[in-house]
């Protein structure tokens, strides 16, 4: 009699328990699909550009660990975990943002909910003025570089094969050219830079992330840029 209680006991609680992963594991759904996005095009999910372990993150949008406790985001320029969010469903995504009642967004931040981390706000640098090239990379660790930030949407350098977007250019090849083409007056070195340090902002256009100095160093943009031929 007792065990049987204990079995019933048991399996009520991991029904509570299942009840409360529901939501939280729908959002792990939405977190990973870029279906998320209502953009036919669009290829990316918020998992294409961010981590969520708690700790140092070199991931291009940082980690998410925690996100849900901070009490500000984007440097302090939002305040509110959804318009934290829709900036980039809107931007990256090329989507339209996700109303507060969404059944979508909520499952997601339920999954956010999920992520310990620190309740403290998370700021990055972003370079601001791009004029000069770092010089003196090294190619080989260049490509090491190339295959954490680059490669996953832009696929292989001269070939893309892999590549996730087929909006994003052939590197180096497409990216000179292209470069070449709207700024004949620049180094091909420097359109890039400023691609990377500034994605859609500044009046770039487009739809490619920023990385900021955490995401990628200088040094490192020194090596990739070796690794490119540029
Ligand atoms: C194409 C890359 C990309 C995608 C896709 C993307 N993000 Fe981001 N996200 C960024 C970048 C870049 C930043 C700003 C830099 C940073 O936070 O380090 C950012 C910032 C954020 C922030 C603010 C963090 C803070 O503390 O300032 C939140 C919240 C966020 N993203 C949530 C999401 C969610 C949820 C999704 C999916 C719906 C998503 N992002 C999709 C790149 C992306
Ligand atoms: C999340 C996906 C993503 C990542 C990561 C990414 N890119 Fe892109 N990139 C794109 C897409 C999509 C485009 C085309 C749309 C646009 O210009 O924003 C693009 C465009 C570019 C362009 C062309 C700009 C022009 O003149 O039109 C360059 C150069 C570039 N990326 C370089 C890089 C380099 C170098 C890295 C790694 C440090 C990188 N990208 C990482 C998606 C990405």
């Amino acid at each position: 009699m007792a065990a049987r209680a204990l079995i019933l006991v048991a399996l009520a609680t991991l029904g509570c328990d299942e009840d409360a992963l529901g939501p939280a594991r729908a959002g792990l759904g939405w977190f990973s699909r870029a279906a998320l996005s209502d953009h036919a095009e669009n290829r990316v999910a918020c998992a294409s550009c961010h981590d969520t372990a708690d700790g140092p993150s070199r991931a291009v949008g940082g980690t998410l660990a925690g996100v849900a406790t901070r009490p500000s985001f984007w440097n302090g320029a939002e305040t509110d975990l959804l318009d934290a969010t829709n900036a980039c469903l809107t931007t990256f995504m090329r989507s339209a943002p996700l109303d507060r009642d969404d059944g979508r967004g909520r499952a997601l931040f339920a999954y956010l909910e999920t992520l310990p981390g620190a309740a403290t706000p998370v700021t990055y640098s972003i370079q601001l003025a791009v004029t000069r090239a770092p010089g003196g990379g090294d190619a080989g660790r260049g490509a090491a570089v190339y295959q954490r930030a680059c490669d996953g949407c832009h696929g292989a350098p001269h070939t893309a094969d892999g590549r996730l977007d087929p909006g994003a250019p052939l590197l180096p090849e497409e990216a000179r050219s292209l470069a070449v083409q709207h700024f004949p007056t620049l180094s091909p070195a420097l359109v890039v830079i400023e691609k990377i340090r500034h994605g859609a902002f500044f009046g770039v256009g487009g739809w490619m992330p920023f990385f900021s100095l955490e995401a990628l160093s200088d040094p490192d943009l020194a090596d990739l840029l070796a690794y490119l031929t540029l």
